[in-house]
């Protein structure tokens, strides 16, 4: 019964965000009533500022920014409103959610065999979405992974939300978790780990701990490939299983979209990473790919991006073809696990 209400609260949450925050012309007249708007902005966001510290102040200013460059911004296909972010500057913004200037694209990863399992794949539909097919978690507000997806499909159990912390704490060499390359030494580090925890067993904290190494391992994969960088090789991959993907994510149309196929100017500084779960085209035959942010519901279309798919430049709107990775997940066992006899168990 506990449940039934836990759904019923967080279909009704969710919904008051597709919705998004909506504000009206004479809202903006007035200092007093920009005060109000802030407010009300901040209860539907459940953001807490202390009335009248400093940061209250300097956040309110930064928020009136937002709405202004919200409210100017006219004549794009995409819908900008005021989402979580309002009340941040774009420099904290890029510094937290664009932050892996690192140069993915720049070198090929050592590991990359240059095979591609999907390249033959034909007759594809015209949409897809792994959404329907239960292989996308929730939105959390953490980092994403494509795993869950094929761990899904390949088990046909339910999906397990799998430990993003575990990947902060273990993968080495890197910074903010997330320095070029990161996809393909996350999928190494859970190939040769013989597998991730849950989410439940290893929560999210954010912050860079220790590397603990749990003794059960909920999910394994076996190996992982690059998809070509086209978004031909792209679809035909994401026709078959969730693709992680990065993109240049730096700029302020990103920051406060809020629904609709973005085509926004970006370039290709390959920035923050999400995951492709699937594609389609909207009533104008306008082409997309639907992507999994990992900023919480409070953003985008609760959680998620469309973003147009099928631009002239093949390497796609802000760089998506350029640095996608997806885990392979075989019914053998790969040889470089270490053997862990529970999950040898478990598989047999
Ligand atoms: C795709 O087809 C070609 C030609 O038949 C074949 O050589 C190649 O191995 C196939 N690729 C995969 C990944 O199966
Ligand atoms: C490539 O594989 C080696 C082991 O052969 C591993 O130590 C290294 O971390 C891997 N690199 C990446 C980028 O995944
Ligand atoms: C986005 O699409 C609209 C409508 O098709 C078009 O007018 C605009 O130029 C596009 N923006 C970019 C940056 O290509
Ligand atoms: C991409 O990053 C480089 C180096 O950080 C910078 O010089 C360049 O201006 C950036 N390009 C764009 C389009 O942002
Ligand atoms: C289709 O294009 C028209 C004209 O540009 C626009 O008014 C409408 O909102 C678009 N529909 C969608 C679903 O984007």
């Amino acid at each position: 019964m506990d449940n039934v209400f836990l759904i019923i609260f967080s279909i009704f949450f969710i919904l008051q965000y597709v919705r998004g925050f909506d504000f009206e012309e004479r809202e903006l007249q007035s200092e007093a009533s920009l005060d109000q708007l802030y407010e009300r902005w901040m209860k539907h966001y459940s953001v807490e500022r202390i009335p009248g510290s400093i940061e209250r102040g300097e956040r309110f200013n930064v928020f009136k920014d937002t709405v202004m460059f919200v409210h100017e911004t006219k004549n794009i296909p995409y819908n900008l409103k005021l989402n979580k972010f309002a009340d941040m500057t774009f420099k904290e913004f890029s510094n937290i959610y664009a932050n892996c200037n690192s140069g993915y694209d720049k070198e090929a990863s050592p590991n990359a065999s240059g095979r591609f399992m999907y390249e033959n794949v034909t007759q594809l539909s015209d949409s897809f979405d792994w959404r329907e097919e239960g292989a996308v978690s929730p939105v959390k507000d953490q980092k994403e992974c494509s795993v869950e997806g094929i761990s899904q499909i390949k088990t046909k159990t339910p999906i397990i939300p799998l430990s993003a912390q575990e990947l902060v704490d273990c993968v080495t060499n890197k910074k903010n978790g997330c320095e070029g390359g990161f996809m393909d030494r996350a999928f190494d580090f859970i190939t040769r780990n013989g597998g991730i925890t849950t989410e439940q067993n290893y929560p999210y904290k954010g912050l860079d701990e220790n590397c603990q190494t749990p003794k059960k391992s909920d999910a394994t994969i076996d190996w992982y490939e690059e998809v070509p960088k086209n978004e031909d090789a792209l679809l035909k991959a994401v026709a078959n299983q969730p693709v992680s993907v990065a993109i240049d994510a730096d700029n302020p149309d990103f920051m406060t979209y809020t629904g609709g196929v973005y085509n926004g100017t970006c370039g290709k500084n390959l920035s923050h990473a999400m995951t492709v779960v699937g594609y389609g085209s909207d009533s104008n035959q306008t082409k997309f790919w639907i992507v999994k942010n990992s900023y919480g519901v409070g953003w985008g279309e609760a959680g998620y991006i469309r973003m147009e798919r099928g631009i002239k430049d093949h390497e796609g709107l802000c760089g998506i073809a350029m640095d996608a990775w997806y885990p392979i997940k075989y019914k053998f066992r790969n040889p470089f696990a270490s053997i862990d006899e529970d999950h040898v168990k478990d598989e047999l």
